[in-house]
């Protein structure tokens, strides 16, 4: 007859609390299948299996959804999924290499008292955090859409602050500008070719691209309005996809740094006004609605699926959580995981159930 085991059993084996397997069961993940001589409801060799793989995807950094997706995906086998764990443990692997030599670098610089440029520390950033970056952060096809319309007719194109290329149009002759090591090495293989360049001097003469565009970049830049003017140098059109710094704005318009991130008003501080950067290139501003199932995961993606700010992974692809420090991004999560629990949220955010789309402050500014 097959072994069956108990939830204490199966607990202390796998190494996770009685606690976490009841919510397993609970919401239907993993819900053990065999009884006891005595009724109680037991684990199954096949359960133990399943528990297995959830556990290898939930140390991978997965969300207990996309688990549920990926476990229950019927053309799946066990060997697959240890295929598939094998794989994206590879690349977990040398992510982690990466940013290790990353940090490494750093500290040999500071013990060589070397000062670092802003430059060079945003930079270091997209070194240390841009691993976690390709898990969430992609194309969303209505935000990449007006990003192309906008170039118009454009045929060569330079994508500055380029990241892993995610917006880049799949019909255009492309050069992408990325400063950061680790971004740079994540970009597919038949990615645009890439410069290792920062946006304040491009490396290109005046008027050589048809256009210029910049995705969810300008903020990191030291400079943005000489950035943007050396966009405006290089190419006969420019398009940005940036958000409007307004802090009062931002407190108002999200829940998320209105009721939880207060602090991120601070990572506004200093930053030009929307005006200002349009007017440094002489351009106008068309507001884009963020989608309530937005595919690219950057920080105001999620404001319909508030559960998702809870999952590690999704905050490691943002940089603003690594920049409002650890204790800020731990009070807030906490916070947010209990207005959730108690229904608080639902109850102060239940006009946001109807909307497919909201205004975020995202803009595209075309010159
Ligand atoms: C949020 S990612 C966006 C990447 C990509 N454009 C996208 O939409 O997926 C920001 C990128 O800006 C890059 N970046 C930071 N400072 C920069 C600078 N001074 N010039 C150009 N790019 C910069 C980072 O390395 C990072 O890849």
């Amino acid at each position: 007859m097959e072994e069956q085991l108990t939830v204490g059993r199966v607990a202390e084996l796998a190494g996770v609390t009685v606690r976490t397997l009841h919510h397993y069961d609970e919401i239907g993940l993993l819900q053990p299948s065999a009884r006891t001589g005595g009724g109680y409801r037991a684990y199954a060799a096949s359960d133990v299996e399943r528990l297995r793989e959830v556990l290898a995807y939930r140390r991978l950094g997965f969300g207990l959804r996309e688990i549920a997706a990926l476990v229950d995906d019927p053309a799946t086998d066990a060997v697959a999924h240890l295929r598939r764990l094998r794989g994206l443990l590879v690349d977990q692997r040398d992510r982690a290499a990466a940013m290790v030599t990353a940090i490494d670098r750093e500290l040999e610089a500071r013990a060589r008292g070397i000062r670092t440029t802003p430059e060079e520390q945003l930079r270091m950033l997209y070194d240390v955090i841009g691993a976690a970056y390709p898990a969430t952060r992609r194309t969303e096809p209505r935000i990449a859409a007006r990003i192309w319309a906008a170039l118009g007719d454009a045929r060569t194109v330079l994508n500055v602050g380029a990241g892993t290329g995610s917006y880049e149009p799949p019909d255009r002759d492309v050069t992408a500008v990325e400063p950061s090591a680790v971004m740079r090495a994540q970009r597919p293989p038949d990615a645009a070719p890439c410069v290792a360049a920062a946006a304040g001097n491009l490396p290109f003469a005046d008027q050589s691209f048809d256009a210029a565009m910049a995705v969810s970049t300008v903020h990191h830049w030291p400079d943005a309005v000489a950035g943007l003017r050396e966009m405006r140098r290089v190419a006969r059109r420019v398009v940005v996809f940036t958000y409007d710094a307004d802090s009062a704005g931002w407190l108002q318009r999200f829940w998320l740094t209105r009721d939880y991130l207060p602090e991120f008003a601070g990572l506004l501080d200093g930053r030009p006004a929307l005006s200002e950067l349009a007017g440094a290139i002489g351009a106008r501003t068309v507001p884009v609605p963020v989608p309530w199932d937005c595919a690219d995961g950057f920080f105001e993606a999620y404001w319909r699926r508030p559960e998702a700010y809870l999952e590690e992974p999704v905050r490691r692809a943002v940089s603003v959580w690594t920049r409002v420090g650890p204790a800020a991004e731990r009070r807030a999560v906490d916070a947010l995981h209990d207005d959730l629990a108690s229904g608080r949220w639902a109850a102060r955010n239940r006009d946001l159930a109807t909307l497919d789309a909201a205004d975020m402050g995202l803009r595209l500014l075309i010159a």
